[in-house]
């Protein structure tokens, strides 16, 4: 349905939307499981249940059975989805696979960004074999638990929202990795492990300083590693990410060997959605 949907919505809908809203149809849409989540603005309100209704159908083929909208900004520290569900099977608990993985979670409760799609591939490329990591955010295992099918890791995976914990131990389950990923439920402050990862993952884009501090020191201390410390620019109230990074990795007596930016996704007008791979070595005092 993808890049031509928009132009397939306009032949459905010609005579039950008005001619000049025709053009505010959907470009694309997401789909997590069964569950088809769609952009429709503001001036289409009146027309929504029809849209839905439409969309329903054409995606039947591919295993849509509900279609819903988004209904407002992501909110709070659980970053907890704004859904409203417009037609379709009102259940929106629903199994997700992607690199091969399978996700179980609830769309409408738990974010799940397609926009990271290429984000988590790039996380399975680049991790390598035999590495411990530590996920300092790990929801239902978006960004970890990929690495740990493809790859033979150790993973840490740290989550504080006690609804994201429960998906994220079926979907160790699921995807049979008990032996290899071990869930911490709390908050990172409190339950990360110091001094044993190779890479950290840090994918939430309002870290905190000390989440920094804590992201490094679960490094290992005599050999170092990668960190992948994500951010939203310029909403962050982060100074300049990288000038960040050097001082508080100077601070923990850490030097920079490798920093670099990469644009994850646009997030919101203006908001950039980045991540920086940082390659960070213990300072030798001879
Ligand atoms: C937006 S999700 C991102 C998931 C995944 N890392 C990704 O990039 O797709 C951020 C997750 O971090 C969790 N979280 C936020 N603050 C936390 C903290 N202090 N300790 C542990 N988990 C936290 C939230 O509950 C949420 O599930």
């Amino acid at each position: 349905m993808g890049s031509k949907l928009k132009p397939k919505l306009i032949r459905y809908l010609k005579g039950t939307i008005p001619e000049p809203l025709l053009g505010f149809l959907p470009r694309g849409y997401a789909k997590i499981g069964h569950v088809m989540i769609v952009n429709i603005p503001e001036i289409l309100k009146n027309y929504e249940v029809e849209i839905a209704e439409i969309l329903l159908k054409m995606g039947a083929f591919s295993g849509i059975k509900t279609v819903a909208k988004k209904a407002g900004r992501t909110k709070g520290i659980y970053r907890m989805p704004q859904i409203k569900v417009l037609a379709g099977e009102k259940q929106t608990e629903t199994l997700h696979r992607e690199n091969d993985t399978m996700f179980k979670l609830d769309p409408a409760r738990i974010t799940f960004s397609p926009g990271n799609h290429n984000e988590r591939k790039r996380m399975i490329d680049i991790a390598n074999n035999y590495e411990t990591i530590v996920d300092l955010f790990a929801c239902v295992g978006n960004l970890s638990l990929p690495i740990a099918v493809h790859k033979n890791v150790i993973i840490y995976a740290i989550e504080k929202n006690p609804e994201a914990y429960k998906y994220l131990l079926e979907n160790i389950k699921i995807n049979k990795l008990e032996n290899r990923v071990i869930p911490l439920f709390g908050d990172n402050r409190d339950v990360t492990p110091k001094n044993v990862a190779d890479r950290v993952i840090m994918g939430y884009l309002y870290p905190t300083i000390d989440q920094l501090e804590i992201g490094i020191k679960a490094l290992k201390n005599i050999k170092g590693g990668w960190i992948h410390f994500h951010i939203a620019k310029p909403l962050n109230k982060l100074k300049e990410p990288e000038t960040l990074v050097k001082k508080v990795s100077n601070k923990l007596e850490y030097d920079v060997c490798y920093i670099k930016k990469l644009r994850v996704k646009h997030y919101a007008p203006s908001i950039e959605h980045l991540v920086l791979d940082v390659n960070l070595k213990p300072r030798t005092t001879i």
